[in-house]
């Protein structure tokens, strides 16, 4: 009974042992004791059971808390560029929903990306191989660590990337929280910045709160939302199929079973160009619209002559307008675990 008891108590130190989290160095970083959730999603039930048909978080990179705080780091961290001077968020900006406030961002040269930066939300709902404008990536995972050795953006080989924030001190214990040892290669590169990214997610929005009858909208957004779901905008196209509720982007099955509809969508597609449909969440407070930032506001926008996206009527267009701002998640601007980690 003793012996049982002595082991016992062995494997409880062992095990206790082998799962104590190392303290953060806090000399260059504000991070909390216990790290924030990232975890749980807190989502609204109609994005819950979205989620449940879409998530495209891979089995072996499901978010773990410590993972996607590492994720945070590095996304704010200047040393993964060449020349210390951008780091993700120079260009995602957490108060305009990760993008950016000019047409095009500049990159470690002060040379410019060729197309306007995108907002990172709700990356979680996303459909394979439609990461960036044009869809080229197939996955956040494929697409996470592009940005550094981007010629424009960070100029810096992910070899040198991992030699340099080998040397930096605040690493070797995040790495060790995120994955158990201090090991620093780019596949945990890759996965912690995925995690972080695709942790960001709209939680509180009008729009969620109105449908769950928590909250009543405005004349002029039940307006909005009733034109954005049945006004065709051209031949018997509405807005929903293509910015398809309750994520707001493109579900191509939806399309695809009605054929009469599928047949136009192709036509359409020709001619806008194979750009993604962004999620509509969140574009209240974007200061640039579409891939190439070439509007301002959404007024401009829907003033212009962009294919499905011209509405002459002032009064549609406002509606319209407050309608999206439903869409919106404030919080998202200011709530510390997205922001930047770093002292200085
Ligand atoms: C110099 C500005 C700049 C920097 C730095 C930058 N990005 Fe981007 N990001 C962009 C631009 C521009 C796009 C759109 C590119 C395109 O489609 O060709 C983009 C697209 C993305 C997307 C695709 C989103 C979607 O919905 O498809 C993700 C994710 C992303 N960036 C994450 C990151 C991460 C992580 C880092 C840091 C490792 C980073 N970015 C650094 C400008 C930047
Ligand atoms: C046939 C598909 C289609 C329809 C219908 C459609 N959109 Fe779009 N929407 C797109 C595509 C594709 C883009 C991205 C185009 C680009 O970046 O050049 C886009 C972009 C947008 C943007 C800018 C998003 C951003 O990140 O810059 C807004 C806002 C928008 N649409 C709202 C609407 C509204 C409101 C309606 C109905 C009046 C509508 N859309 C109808 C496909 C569509």
């Amino acid at each position: 009974m003793k012996k049982i008891l002595f082991s016992a108590l062995i494997i409880s130190i062992f095990s206790c042992k082998s799962t104590t989290e190392e303290p953060i160095p806090n000399e260059y970083l504000n991070l909390p004791a216990n790290p924030f959730d990232y975890s749980s999603t807190n989502l609204p039930s109609n994005l819950l059971a979205e989620l449940k048909i879409r998530d495209n978080t891979p089995s072996d990179n499901q978010i773990s808390n410590h993972t996607a705080t590492l994720g945070r780091v590095l996304f704010y961290d200047k040393n993964l560029s060449i020349n210390n001077t951008i780091s993700c968020a120079s260009c995602h900006k957490q108060t305009l929903s990760f993008s950016d406030t000019t047409q095009f961002s500049q990159g470690f040269e002060g040379k410019l990306t060729s197309k306007h930066t995108m907002r990172l939300i709700n990356i979680r709902f996303f459909e394979q191989k439609t990461m960036f404008w044009d869809n080229r990536a197939a996955s956040l995972e494929h697409q996470a660590t592009q940005p550094i050795s981007n010629s424009i953006e960070m100029g810096l080989s992910l070899k040198s990337a991992i030699a340099k924030i080998s040397k930096l001190p605040y690493y070797p214990t995040l790495f060790k929280n995120a994955f158990g040892n201090e090991t620093i290669d780019s596949i945990r590169i890759t996965k912690a910045l995925a995690q972080f990214v695709r942790s960001i997610v709209t939680t509180n929005s009008k729009y969620d709160l109105v449908k769950a009858g928590k909250d009543k909208y405005t004349a002029s957004e039940a307006r909005g939302d009733s034109l954005f779901f049945n006004i065709p905008v051209q031949n018997g196209i509405f807005c929903n199929n293509c910015h398809t509720a309750p994520a707001f982007f493109p579900v191509n099955n939806v399309i695809s079973r009605n054929s009469k509809l599928n047949a136009q969508f192709k036509t359409v597609e020709s001619e806008l160009g194979n750009f993604k449909f962004g999620t509509l969440r969140n574009t209240g407070n974007m200061l640039r619209f579409l891939h190439d930032g070439s509007y301002r506001t959404l007024d401009d926008l829907f003033s212009g002559d962009v294919l499905f996206h011209s509405i002459p009527a002032k009064q549609d267009r406002q509606d319209l307008i407050n309608f999206i701002k439903t869409l919106d998640d404030p919080s998202l601007a200011t709530e510390v675990k997205f922001s930047n980690p770093f002292k200085k």
